[in-house]
């Protein structure tokens, strides 16, 4: 079992996007896929067309009310879903007079162990509350999104210091990758981004950069995912393209530990090796080969 925390700190910058539909594309390849909701905001539950009334919820899970199995929920796409509600923000206030709240995730997926191939996070825009403290303990790797806009890059580095503060603090360390997001071939910065990503983060980031595409936007409207709503759609072949690198990189993990493990010469972690370079230089340096190079996949939006 597989599990990935999908973060950023920043809002809007296609978390739930991703986790909903990337759910959606692996499904579709036959894996067993469970998405939990860990946002109040409850958006991957309200893109996948649930309004909770009565239905069990993560708030259920995390306070040991019922099993994760207990509390799926079918998602158009066939995946499993554990729904959020606004309500999960009274349980980061009760997690204040609570011993270890950040650990109650990944003891209650440890009951089900082989439930699933791939469990997603789809986690809150912050990473210092209690909810992204469940998602990063449970997580083996810690999925960060980047939209690929202005200062963008400054804002993976900021992310990348907080994972790192995280993981120091934590006893079972995640690893790292980064999925760029709402990248539109059209604009410059967007292939300079690219550049800049892949110089920062080498084989970390997934090949596949998710375009900006205003079918995804219709697809959290109509509460489907992309595979559902417009199978044939660029859309859909970017996120297929994306679940097909995850398969190919965690069909490289350890028995015995369900870790991934990078392939050799790839980083562990962002934070072992020093970074290429820390700074927007890499921006500048990389900016007259973006006219020449393609180095993220996408045409314009459609
Ligand atoms: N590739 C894309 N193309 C077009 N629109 C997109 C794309 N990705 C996300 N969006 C839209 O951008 C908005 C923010 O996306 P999303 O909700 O996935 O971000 P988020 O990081 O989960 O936000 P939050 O931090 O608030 O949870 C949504 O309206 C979504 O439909
Ligand atoms: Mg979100």
């Amino acid at each position: 079992m597989h599990v990935l925390a999908f973060v950023n700190q920043k809002g809007g910058c296609g978390k739930t996007t991703t986790a909903v539909n990337l759910a959606g594309a692996l499904s579709a390849r036959g894996e067993r896929v469970l998405l939990v909701d860990l946002d109040p905001q409850a958006h991957a539950t309200l893109g996948l067309g649930w309004a909770i009334l009565h239905e069990p919820t993560v708030s259920d899970v995390l306070r040991d009310r019922v099993t994760p199995r207990e509390a799926v929920l079918p998602a158009p796409g066939g995946f499993d879903l554990i729904a959020a509600t606004s309500g999960l923000a009274h349980f980061e206030e009760l997690a204040e007079r609570m011993i270890g709240p950040e650990q109650l995730l990944r003891r209650a997926l440890e009951r089900s162990p082989t439930a699933w191939d791939f469990v997603l996070l789809d986690c809150p825009p912050r990473t210092d509350g209690v909810l992204a403290a469940n998602a990063l303990r449970a997580a083996d790797t810690a999925v960060l999104v980047i939209e690929c806009g202005t200062f963008a890059l400054q804002g993976a580095l900021k992310a990348v210091d907080v994972l790192e503060e995280v993981a120091e603090r934590q006893e079972r360390p995640f690893a790292l990758r980064a999925v760029g997001t709402l990248f539109d071939r059209r604009e410059p910065l967007a292939h300079e981004l690219a550049i800049a990503l892949h110089a920062q983060f080498g084989p970390l980031l997934f090949d596949t950069f998710v375009r900006t595409s205003s079918t995804l936007r219709a697809c959290a409207a109509a509460g489907l995912p992309v595979q559902v709503l417009e199978p044939a759609s660029p859309s859909a072949q970017d996120f297929d393209a994306l679940a097909e690198e995850l398969q190919r990189w965690t069909r490289r993990s350890t028995p015995e530990t369900n870790r991934v493990e990078p392939a050799r010469g790839e980083r562990a972690r962002a934070w072992d090796t020093p970074y290429v370079s820390r700074s927007a230089a890499v921006l500048a340096a990389a900016a007259p080969r973006a006219r020449n190079t393609q180095h993220a996949r996408g045409s314009t939006e459609h």
